[in-house]
């Protein structure tokens, strides 16, 4: 007698029993993980308690997970799902990678690795030269065989360059500027020349009081003095004095029996009106000491002349009476001129002790 057909309920129990058995390690290395026994899900043919799908659905995926040979499930796992993955499995070891390949260096370089190996690294560069040079850039293709080894600074050094070998040049941007000057900076500029001349002024001041200028100056300065020095010494001294001849004015101003001081400082005399020999006259006396040439003083109340050096005294004739003076005083000559006014000369002088007082261009009568 052949078996009948095996109803649905018979398949899906005989599942659930696969189920069970190959669930039941898992249960007990984990007690916690064992799912609660209900009376859908348990066992139809025994009746110990093991853990089961709980749907049609978890049954079906059982199923074909068994199903599935067991390598189909391990590529998918070992797809890199996203860029962390990616970079976790490259970052591994350089002993669990295959032998012949170097470790990466720096992410750039661990995702041009991998995206060079996937395929994808002329799109890569692509995109890097894009985004660096930006849209109008004619960057060159990158070789994915030879993309593999390079890295991120590499690769877009690369897509920098053209095909021809000339470097790329990134456009520069564009400053916008204004039509027509700003009000503020038109008057800047027509401020610079003043500003120029003024720097101008600036530095000639300064150049012409430079230590060289002040030294060239001071040196013809003294040239020039030495010159004028030179030639004053070629020519002769000549000494400015007083005329040797001049008026003292009329005999009425000169009164009897005294000695006018007044031409003493300007002309070095004195003139005295006084009585020679019962006779009124005017004359002339040279200021100078016979000693040794010191001016002596009118001493009115005394009536001499005395001598501040080493006390000569003379009287009013000049006749010396005391002191070291040797000799009398000197008259110098005097006459009447023509106009009615007296008139020194100083270049004639009379002696007493010569005798010369009795000349009579030493004295002029008085009537
Ligand atoms: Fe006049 Fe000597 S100079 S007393």
């Amino acid at each position: 007698m052949t078996d009948p057909k095996p109803s649905t309920n018979d398949i899906f129990a005989k599942i659930r029993a696969k189920a069970a058995a190959s669930a039941a390690p898992e249960s007990a290395v984990n007690p916690e993980a064992q799912p609660a026994v209900s009376a859908e899900t348990a066992p139809l043919e025994s009746g110990t308690p093991v853990a089961a799908p709980r749907s049609t659905a978890d049954i079906m995926a059982a199923a074909r997970a068994k199903a599935k040979p067991a390598d189909d499930a391990q590529p998918a796992a070992a797809k890199p799902g996203s860029t962390s993955d990616i970079l976790a499995a490259a970052k591994k070891p350089a002993g669990s990678a295959p032998a012949g390949s170097a470790a990466p260096k720096s992410p750039a370089d661990i995702m041009a690795s991998i995206r060079a190996k996937a395929g994808a690294a002329p799109a890569a560069a692509t995109q890097a030269g894009e985004s660096v040079l930006g849209a109008a850039a004619p960057a060159a293709k990158i070789d994915p065989s030879k993309a593999a080894g390079l890295s991120a600074a590499e690769m877009i050094k690369a897509a920098r360059t053209k095909t021809d070998g000339t470097p790329v040049v990134p456009a520069k941007p564009k400053i916008a500027l204004p039509s027509k000057p700003l009000p503020g900076k038109s008057a800047a500029a027509k401020a610079k020349p003043e500003v120029g001349r003024r720097s101008m002024l600036t530095i000639m001041v300064g150049a012409v009081c430079t230590w060289v200028v002040l030294a060239w100056s001071s040196m013809i300065a003294a040239s020039i003095v030495s010159l004028l020095a030179t030639a004053r010494f070629m020519m002769p001294n000549v000494l400015v004095e007083p005329p040797t001849k001049f008026k003292i004015g009329p005999p009425n101003d000169y009164a009897p029996g005294t000695v006018s001081t007044k031409w003493q400082a300007q002309f070095n005399i004195w003139v005295v009106n006084a009585e020679v020999d019962g006779s009124p006259v005017i004359y002339a006396l040279s200021t100078v000491c016979t000693h040794l040439g010191c001016t002596p003083n009118w001493l009115e109340g005394e009536q001499k002349f005395k001598c501040p050096c080493h006390g000569s005294g003379f009287y009013k004739s000049g006749v010396n009476f005391e002191g070291p003076a040797p000799r009398p005083l000197e008259r110098v000559g005097l006459r009447l001129a023509e106009d009615g006014m007296l008139e020194v000369d100083k270049s004639v002088k009379f002696q007493k002790e010569l005798g010369q007082w009795a000349n009579s261009s030493s004295f002029v009568g008085v009537t």
